[in-house]
């Protein structure tokens, strides 16, 4: 009951906002669900205020009157029908009572953890008892509500009772369970530990102490490899013979192609290529051409198209902007 109340007192002040809308200017509407009800303001997702949007260009001298119309009717239905995960990835969307609706606020929700505030709107973790816009760390008093802030995790020091940015990797959530996640922290320097959240990276492959965070070496211009309980760097030389064709060489390192009897080698230049298979592009990403009749690998260029091709048809079904040279 107490819920439905503060939910019917959050619409009729932004209904009053909307009858309103002329005299407010978009500076002065403070949230996202006021800015969108001003259909001549949006929400700047970026610096977080109301604003005229930037490029006021088309048709707002003639056709107000219905531009009005088409983009009021276009926000109101903005979140409706999304799909769960879909309306939670959308800022402007909240997930209530099984439906997707415009996001208004998290306080009106008891909700006691954080995957039920975020089962709402990503926007929102619990203080333990209801669900808090997510915040600057600094700005939380309570260890539960000391989770993350918009851009960091955040870190609770029990002795002094404060929450402040988290500046570790080991002080981050278990919840991250990969290289991937971990690096988009901190400084791209901490890789993925056993049983989830973070250590800092090893300098090199040799010093990634785990496999889960044998994935590349510190500075991410090496790619890794776990073999025999190691993290070694990730060459083409590695690959089993069971690779074949050049995508299996691709899939293992993006700077690998086929060879002659299974296996991977470096991607060179066209010339190196001995096999079909290993005659695909060159280490430029430039195309290469196979010629069977001589079992040559070549640059994909006009003048080493063989000379079966006769025709203008020929040759541009080779390289498009190939012609015949007569012979
Ligand atoms: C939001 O503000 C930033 C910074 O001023 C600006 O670069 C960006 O274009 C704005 N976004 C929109 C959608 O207007
Ligand atoms: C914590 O991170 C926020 C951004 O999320 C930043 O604005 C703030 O200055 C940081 N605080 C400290 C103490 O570094
Ligand atoms: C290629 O070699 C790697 C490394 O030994 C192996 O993990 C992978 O399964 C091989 N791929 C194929 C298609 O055999």
């Amino acid at each position: 009951m107490k819920r439905t109340l503060i939910l019917i007192a959050l619409v009729s002040l932004a209904s009053c906002q909307i009858s309103k809308s002329q005299d407010c200017t978009c500076a002065q509407l403070l949230t996202l669900g006021d800015c969108g009800r001003n259909s001549k303001c949006t929400w700047n997702l970026t610096k977080l205020v109301c604003e005229l949007p930037s490029n006021t260009g088309t048709g707002t001298g003639t056709g107000t009157g219905t531009g009005t119309v088409t983009k009021n009717y276009g926000k109101s239905l903005y979140c409706e029908g999304l799909a769960q995960t879909e309306c939670l990835d959308k800022y402007e969307c909240a997930w209530l009572d099984n439906k997707c609706t415009f996001f208004t606020s998290c306080t009106p929700f008891e909700k006691a953890t954080k995957d039920e505030c975020q089962a709402i709107s990503k926007r929102c973790i619990t203080d333990g008892t209801i669900c808090v816009e997510i915040d600057i760390c600094d700005s939380y008093s309570t260890s539960i509500s000391c989770v993350q802030s918009k851009t960091s995790y955040c870190v609770w020091d029990e002795p002094t009772k404060k929450c402040s940015n988290v500046t570790e990797c080991s002080q981050l959530p278990t919840d991250l369970k990969t290289d991937a996640e971990c690096r988009k922290q901190l400084k791209n320097e901490c890789t993925a530990k056993d049983g989830g959240g973070c250590v800092e990276s090893g300098t090199n492959c040799e010093d990634q102490k785990q496999e889960v965070g044998c994935v590349t070496n510190k500075a991410r211009t090496v790619q890794c490899f776990w073999g025999d309980g190691k993290c070694f760097e990730k060459k083409c030389e590695f690959a089993l013979t069971s690779n074949k064709t050049h995508a299996d060489c691709q899939k293992f390192s993006d700077k690998c192609t086929a060879k002659k009897d299974g296996g991977c080698v470096d991607i060179k230049t066209c010339q190196d290529g001995q096999i079909l298979e290993g005659c695909k592009i060159d280490n430029a990403g430039k195309d290469c051409f196979w010629v069977a009749t001589e079992n040559k690998c070549k640059d994909k260029t006009c003048v080493n198209a063989p000379n079966t091709m006769k025709t203008n048809s020929d040759c541009k079904q080779y390289l498009p902007k190939c012609i015949t040279n007569g012979q």
